[in-house]
């Protein structure tokens, strides 16, 4: 059975190739004084950067710049970014980036109006903003996190050794995003895999939780199985046009908002890779991976008719003469053949995780209850060594 919900997604989306010409109407609606976010300089190599600049010029924008966002978007930066958009007296913020840029965009927005300390208002109390939000637009060159449509902002504090993430509501999210699939063409191979497995475990976080059913888990599978068909080819070839974009559009879907309407959701491996990613600073869609098996033959027992419907009716996995036990593992086992195929890091040890850092990853980790099994610190403990 669905629950009760409520479903409104704000963000207006522009797909397929040269999409950015979009953006000129779209800037009509703002303010002049504009800023731009990127990351550390993938834009100007690929071309991005000018194209978007000499839009801003057509449209007589007055433009101030935050470079070299980086990935896992730290808390210092934020500050750099709120002061850079305050002195701008910044009316409208375009993220041009990966998640990072367009989750630091989200947090510069929320924080440029703010009088009190973002960390602690947004990522420690997890409130909702009661000042003025600077809007934010994306355009985006990296598929996975689904930020560019949903109100997802992760921050990285090192002093505190803590990488959280609020999901803001509406007035925070995107008011428009443009995704041109050929922007993800220049992707080194590492982040493009990377974020194929951050899509995917998005869907599973929110697939494995609850016994009902529900149309959720449907589109779920459906989202899951273009996932796995559009990564091989893209594995093979990147320039297949076809096989980057059902990715993109599958990681926008996999996480804004759509699949987890009237059901409970799990996203116990997200906080365990992001206290893995506060210790090491590593890729999150890696981080993601490394945990992943380890967790999910864990609870794997709790879930079993769920992990059962997983093997068949995502993997292919033929039912006969099998208990669901034996139905279980095998669809796990087809998802790591699967990770392997796509050269994930399915270790954290390779992700320059050491031994004594356990015990901090798993203070570090966020323990949520909707899963199959909410977990103790022991079991945390277990499952990171297992992972190593
Ligand atoms: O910084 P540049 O030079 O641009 O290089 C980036 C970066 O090094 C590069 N890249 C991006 N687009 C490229 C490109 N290189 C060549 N060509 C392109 N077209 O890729 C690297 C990774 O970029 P990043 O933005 O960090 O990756 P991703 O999109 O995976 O974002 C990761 C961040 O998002 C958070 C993560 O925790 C992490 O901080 N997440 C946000 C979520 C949300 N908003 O809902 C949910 C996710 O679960 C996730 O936690
Ligand atoms: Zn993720």
């Amino acid at each position: 059975m669905l629950g009760n919900f409520i479903y409104h997604n704000p963000t207006k989306l522009y797909f397929g190739k040269d999409a950015v010409n979009s953006l000129k109407d779209e800037l009509k609606n703002y303010g002049d004084n504009v800023l731009l976010v990127y990351g550390g300089g993938s834009v100007k190599k690929n071309g991005i950067y000018d194209k978007i600049t000499e839009i801003f010029k057509e449209c007589g924008k007055n433009v101030a710049e935050v470079a070299g966002v980086m990935p896992n978007p730290t808390y210092e930066k934020l500050l750099e970014g709120v002061k850079i958009a305050k002195q701008h007296n910044t009316d409208f913020i375009l993220a041009v980036g990966g998640g990072s840029v367009c989750d630091y965009s989200k947090a510069v927005s929320v924080s440029v109006h703010c009088d009190e300390d973002p960390w602690d208002k947004y990522f420690i109390r997890f409130e909702e903003p009661s000042c003025e939000i600077v809007p934010v637009g994306c355009v985006l060159t990296m598929a996975g996190t689904g930020s560019e449509m949903n109100g997802g902002s992760v921050i990285t504090n090192h002093e505190a050794k803590l990488k959280i993430g609020h999901v803001f509501g509406d007035d925070v999210m995107p008011k428009f995003s443009i995704l041109d699939p050929v922007y993800t063409m220049t992707l080194p191979k590492y982040q493009m895999c990377a974020g194929i497995y951050d899509i995917m475990n998005h869907i599973c976080e929110q697939y494995f939780s609850g016994e009902d059913d529900n149309t959720s888990d449907y589109i779920s599978e459906g989202l899951m199985r273009s996932l796995i068909t559009s990564s091989r080819a893209a594995v093979k070839d990147p320039q297949d046009y076809e096989a980057r974009s059902n990715i993109m559009w599958t990681a926008t879907w996999a996480l804004n908002t759509l699949v987890s309407r009237g059901k409970t959701t799990d996203w116990m491996v997200h906080m365990l890779g992001q206290a893995v990613g506060a210790y090491t600073d590593a890729t999150h869609g890696m981080t993601l991976a490394a945990v992943s098996l380890p967790y999910y033959r864990y609870i794997m027992p709790y879930g079993l008719k769920k992990f059962a419907r997983f093997a068949v009716n995502v993997w292919g996995v033929s039912p006969d003469g099998k208990t669901d036990e034996q139905l279980a593992n095998a669809g796990l086992d087809a998802m790591e053949s699967w990770m392997k195929e796509m050269g994930l890091v399915m270790k954290i040890s390779e992700l320059g995780a050491t031994q004594d850092m356990i015990e901090g990853i798993a203070d570090a980790t966020i323990i949520l209850d909707g899963g199959y099994k909410v977990l103790d610190r022991g079991e945390i403990v277990d499952i990171l060594k297992a992972s190593f």
